[in-house]
């Protein structure tokens, strides 16, 4: 039960857990991983958002974990179509009501993005009022926002009167945005990694395999290790109980530094195709 005593602190004061397990639609949505990884396995912090479709899902899963509301870390997230103030707002209601808590942990505009035609600037600007209200309100116990490059945020400083408490971006070995989490950090954000394993494709990356042999590691524990040595938290995502269990336990070993810089260097010079895809790109998508 190691997992759920591990938390990085946001600049408020709240604690995050460091490991959680994400529950994207991608590979569809397994109940038994999920109350696995929170019956069993200590994880105590949940990613989910509107898009996934399964707020409700989630919802059920944790009454069955048995785990007690307070001890949870609950992350959801607004999809740009419901950007706006009131947009938000409703978005907001419907998924506290969807996974059946009174509260939110951690609520994200989920993507710097806005329907084609619209102003993206005021309309994030309008949602991001909509989650200073939830957050004064005591209805979620801390804010933040996703996927948000530093012009974003740049954008966003200009209308906000809470900065971010955490920013949720892709990191993993072939993607490693150094520049914004320097940004992010120097506006005192947390950083939450999603897709923490490139969505599987890190795993049988060579360096990854080598040193999984080298600690008598799964490929899976030695990436979730390497970001949270970075003091980042991860939230990876598997539909079966035995991988959950499996990447929960990366807290009873150490990467070394030379082992840390040769992961750190791996985005530099593996062409790997990167999943990262431009916000509209995705937004279209929808
Ligand atoms: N904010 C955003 O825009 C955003 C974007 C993407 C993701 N996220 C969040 O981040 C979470 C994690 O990211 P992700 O789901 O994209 O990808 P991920 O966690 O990097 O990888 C998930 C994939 O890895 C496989 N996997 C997991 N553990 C494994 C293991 N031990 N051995 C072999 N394969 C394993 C899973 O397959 P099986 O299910 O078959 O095990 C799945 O295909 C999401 O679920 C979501 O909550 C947020």
């Amino acid at each position: 039960m190691e997992a759920e005593t591990k938390c990085l602190q946001l600049s408020n004061g709240v604690r995050m857990p460091v490991l959680g397990i994400g529950t994207s639609h991608l590979g569809g949505y397994s109940d038994d991983a999920v109350v696995h990884a929170l019956k069993n396995c200590g994880v105590r912090h949940i990613d989910t958002a509107r898009l996934y479709k399964c707020e409700h899902l989630v919802g059920e899963s944790v009454r069955k974990s048995g785990v007690n509301r307070a001890d949870l870390f609950i992350t959801s997230k607004v999809w740009p179509s419901q950007y706006g103030y009131q947009e938000t707002k409703d978005a907001f209601r419907d998924s506290l009501s969807q996974v059946g808590v009174e509260y939110f942990d951690l609520y994200l505009l989920h993507w710097p993005a806005s329907p084609e035609g619209t102003d993206t600037k005021q309309l994030i600007s309008e949602s991001w009022k909509a989650l200073e209200e939830f957050y004064s309100q005591g209805l979620c116990k801390a804010i933040g926002v996703s996927n948000f490059e530093i012009s974003d945020l740049k954008n966003l400083e200009e209308s906000w009167k809470i900065v971010p408490h955490v920013i949720q971006l892709e990191f993993h070995i072939f993607c490693y945005p150094e520049k914004l989490i320097e940004y992010c950090r120097g506006l005192g954000m947390q950083i939450v990694a999603h897709s923490p394993m490139a969505k599987g494709e890190a795993l049988t990356q060579p360096k990854v395999m080598e040193l999984a042999n080298k600690y008598k590691r799964s490929s899976s524990q030695i990436l979730n290790r390497w970001v949270t040595q970075h003091g980042i938290a991860t939230i990876p995502k598997s539909t079966k109980p035995h991988r959950v269990e499996k990447n929960c336990k990366i807290f009873d070993f150490e990467l070394s530094a030379e082992d840390m810089s040769c992961l750190d260097a791996i985005h530099e010079s593996d062409s790997h195709s990167s999943i990262n895809i431009t916000s509209q790109a995705v937004f279209n998508r929808t």
